[in-house]
């Protein structure tokens, strides 16, 4: 017969003394407890809801995390397309808090932890990280869960070990919410490609217009001109002159509409930044000033040349400006900086950013601004396509279009195109007939 020690150890698993075997045992009953309160966090952690918000699944994932493993802060960090969205979620009793950071990155499809750190150490310099990739079934990385520790103290390998089995569990869920958000988005273009054949109609009626009112507008403006001739010294010249004026407004007014509705003038050439700003300052700067809007510009002296299409860039700058008057309705000292600038990174760019002291975006609004038909304007105001179009646009010219905003404060809007040196004539003068 076996010793009573032995069917003990065969029964328990525990290999000691009669001494230390209800120390082992009750070590062991805690790890095993601890081990079911990790497989029920796993659970709960595939249960996230589909439909939910981002900052709710931040906050979420960070509220189970926080029943395993301590921590300041918890980041759930999405990439998607060039533009990395952070949902940083606190515990501020009772309950979980989550503020939104997007950065544009410079490699995405490439991007690794040390670069998601870079960025995380920039916007919270007290803390420390402790990152993992969050990857979709086929080994695709979609983005990265990170704690984030106030002062020295960081993950030890264990809790670094269970995050990452986590993490393999909720980039199955994250994977669920990305398709979830892609089928509604695609419902979405739909109903976009409905509305885009609308505008259409209603551009081609313009234009039509237009061209009906460029006739007599030419008329008008001749006459007028006869008449402030005739009238060169007396008393209904300034009349005459203002008549003149407002008549040659329209004339640019209704030039730009027939421009813009003519498609093969989507042609590409070499552009300079500086003077498309002037044609639109042209077009709606007097919308802008009669708003009550100061504009401020900071120009570059040097030459800001690209290849586009002049009317879809011009288009891009007349969103993001109507936008800026927008957000400036019933403010104090509502003001737009306009400023252009040459980023040199490893490639050139030329940079415009407007900038508005105007209402501000909510945070959890960032990520959606560029979604089609996402507004916050009443029905009659907004259609929500003016960014979503101008994103198309800039993506299309191989720039970037970005937005930073802080509730209350500002926003501003930063837009990038690939700068093309402007080719130079026989005396070494810059033309600007082409792109080198
Ligand atoms: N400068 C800004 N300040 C504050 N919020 C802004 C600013 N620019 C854009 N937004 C926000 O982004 C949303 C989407 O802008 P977008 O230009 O795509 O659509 P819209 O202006 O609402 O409608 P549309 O341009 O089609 O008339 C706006 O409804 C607004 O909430
Ligand atoms: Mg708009």
């Amino acid at each position: 017969m076996l010793p009573k020690q032995e069917i003990l150890q065969k029964l328990t698993g525990i290999h000691s003394s009669r001494k230390t075997y209800y120390a082992e045992l009750a070590f062991l009953i805690e790890e095993m407890k601890k081990k079911n309160k990790q497989l029920e966090v796993i659970n709960q952690l595939t249960k996230i809801q589909i439909s939910a918000s981002w900052q709710e699944v931040s906050s979420y994932i960070a509220a189970q995390l926080s029943l395993l493993i301590p921590f300041d802060s918890f980041a759930l960090t999405l990439v998607k397309g060039s533009t990395l969205s952070s949902y940083i979620s606190t515990l501020e009793q009772p309950e979980w808090r989550c503020q939104t950071l997007v950065k544009p990155v410079k490699h995405p499809p490439a991007l690794g932890l040390d670069q998601l750190e870079n960025v995380m150490q920039a916007a919270f310099p007290a803390h420390r990280f402790t990152s993992v990739s969050l990857r979709s079934h086929l080994n695709q990385v979609l983005g990265f869960l990170t704690l984030l520790h106030h002062g020295k103290q960081k993950a030890d390998a264990e809790e670094v070990a269970l995050f990452r089995l986590i993490a393999e569990h909720v980039g199955v869920a994250i994977e669920n919410i990305i398709l979830f958000q892609d089928v509604c988005e695609k419902v979405g273009l739909e109903a976009q490609l409905v509305q885009s054949a609308k505008m259409a109609a209603i551009g081609e009626m313009a234009a039509g217009i237009a061209h009906e009112l460029n006739s007599p507008l030419t008329a008008i403006l001749g006459n007028a001109q006869l008449l402030m001739r005739e009238a060169a010294s007396g008393p209904l010249h300034p009349l005459m002159k203002d008549i003149y004026q407002c008549g040659v407004r329209c004339k640019k007014i209704i030039q730009n509409l027939l421009t813009f509705s003519r498609q093969e003038e989507y042609a590409f050439e070499c552009l300079a930044l500086n003077d498309l700003i002037d044609d639109v300052l042209g077009l709606i700067g007097y919308q802008l000033a009669v708003s009550g809007i100061e504009i401020q510009q900071k120009r570059s002296s040097s030459t800001l040349s690209f290849h586009g299409s002049r009317h879809q860039i011009e288009q891009v700058l007349i969103n993001l400006l109507l936008n800026a008057r927008d957000a400036l309705n019933g403010r104090e000292h509502p003001q737009i900086i306009i400023e252009t600038f040459l980023l040199e990174e490893e490639a050139a760019w030329v940079g415009l950013s407007i900038r508005d002291n105007g209402a501000g975006i909510q945070p959890e609004h960032l990520p959606q601004i560029f979604q089609p038909f996402f507004t916050t304007k009443e029905s009659a105001k907004g259609t929500g396509l003016g960014l979503s179009v101008s994103l198309g646009i800039t993506e299309s010219h191989g720039g970037r279009l970005f937005a930073e905003s802080e509730r209350n404060r500002y926003s501003k809007f930063t837009l990038l195109l690939p700068f093309k040196k402007p080719k130079e004539d026989a005396d070494g003068e810059e033309t600007r007939a082409g792109c080198g």
